[in-house]
């Protein structure tokens, strides 16, 4: 360290506290380790309010973890039973400092998580698309261009998401919800996975997912590793899954033609862009309406209850989310997840017994 000049001594490894001291007063560098080195990047990128405070309480707690260390090890060395050692006294102080922090942040983040859950359950109905990739794989480009500069449109209405979700609107009229999520990072601490988990939430419900991928990245199938093994984690590893493969700029054309050979035959869905250079764009979106058109569209049904046969072929055939009588009309108003090709046929029928219905109280007469 010292031939290389260097003032920081990075460990991809977690050190304990003693660790630590023992390396910096030897070296006389600044030594950070893996945890500590992660949760620098996410302070970095953190966006929202709410990732925001997770990392500042993730960091709190990595601090508190190591204080009590420190405070065992002073008690042995210094201390002894019945006794203080001098640097006790402030390391109590700094925890009960740190653990009062501590609380204040978890009531903080209780509050915006409940907000948030209304906010998701209010969205359930729409279809969502969550981000996911190694960090630096290009998530917030592809995320802005998406948002900004696609032929998908943001949806005023929902305009106050918060900065990682944006509400869009497809060609096809379908709304759709977008986020983008942390970057992942290879053996991220299971401690962290758990700090983050309300933001990973989006991911754990989403319709589908985006995996971005740095193909100018040499270790890129090690990255995927990484994030599949991630949302294996999150219970999140076997849902609609594309794969797409960002910064083509980067790579030299015959490389480039020998891995997308290689990709396409493990994955054949796969979508190869860049997002700087505005290149791809469209297959990506061509794909993101593929995939609405083969999912389940999300809306609410008002069936006439004497509609008892559509009522029970909807109940087996949909993915019912709630349902609730219309008394004063006679409906049933049914939120569901429609299979698309079902869609325009249960609204046929719906419509023409309607118009029956208004024929015959029009003109008393009978439409048959
Ligand atoms: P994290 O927030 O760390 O997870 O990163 P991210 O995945 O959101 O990546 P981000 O969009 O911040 O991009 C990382 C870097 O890659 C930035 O410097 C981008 O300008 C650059 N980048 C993104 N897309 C491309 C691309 O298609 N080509 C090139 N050459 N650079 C790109």
């Amino acid at each position: 360290a010292q031939k290389a000049g260097v003032n920081t001594l990075v460990f991809n490894n977690e050190l304990s506290p003693s660790q630590s001291r023992n390396i910096s007063d030897l070296t006389h560098c600044n030594v950070v380790d893996r945890t500590e080195l992660i949760l620098a990047i996410f302070a970095r990128h953190a966006r929202t309010n709410q990732a925001k405070l997770q990392v500042e309480l993730a960091q709190l707690e990595y601090n508190y973890t190591r204080l009590k260390h420190m405070w065992r090890h002073l008690s042995r060395i210094e201390g002894g039973i019945g006794f203080r050692g001098p640097g006790e006294k402030q390391l109590e102080v700094d925890r009960r400092e740190i653990r009062k922090k501590i609380g204040v942040l978890k009531k903080k983040l209780e509050q915006i998580e409940n907000t948030t859950i209304i906010k998701r359950q209010r969205r359930r109905r729409i279809t969502s698309i969550a981000l996911v990739g190694y960090t630096n794989a290009g998530k917030s480009t592809i995320f802005n261009k998406l948002t900004h500069e696609s032929r998908f449109t943001a949806d005023q209405l929902f305009a106050t998401l918060d900065a990682m979700t944006r509400m869009l609107k497809s060609e096809s009229g379908d709304q759709v919800v977008l986020t983008d999520t942390i970057g992942f990072i290879r053996d991220l601490p299971h401690r962290l996975v758990a700090s983050f988990h309300s933001t990973l939430m989006e991911v754990i419900e989403a319709d589908l997912i985006l995996h971005v991928v740095d193909i100018s990245n040499p270790f890129l199938f090690d990255q995927m590793d990484a994030v599949n093994k991630v949302l294996a984690e999150l219970d999140a590893d076997n849902k609609n899954t594309l794969y797409v493969f960002n910064k083509i700029d980067l790579v030299r054309k015959n490389l480039y033609a020998f891995l997308r050979k290689k990709i396409l035959n493990k994955y054949p869905d796969s979508i190869f862009l860049s997002a700087r250079q505005n290149t791809g764009l469209d297959g990506l979106l061509d794909k993101i309406d593929e995939f609405l058109l083969r999912s389940k569209k999300p809306v609410v049904l008002e069936v006439p209850r004497a509609l008892q046969g559509l009522i029970s072929f909807i109940h087996d055939n949909t993915e019912v989310i709630g349902v609730e009588a219309v008394e004063d009309q006679d409906l049933q108003r049914m939120e569901v997840r429609v299979p698309r090709h079902l869609y325009g046929d249960i609204i046929r029928q719906i419509e023409e017994y309607k118009f029956k219905e208004y024929i015959n109280k029009k003109d008393g007469g009978n439409y048959d």
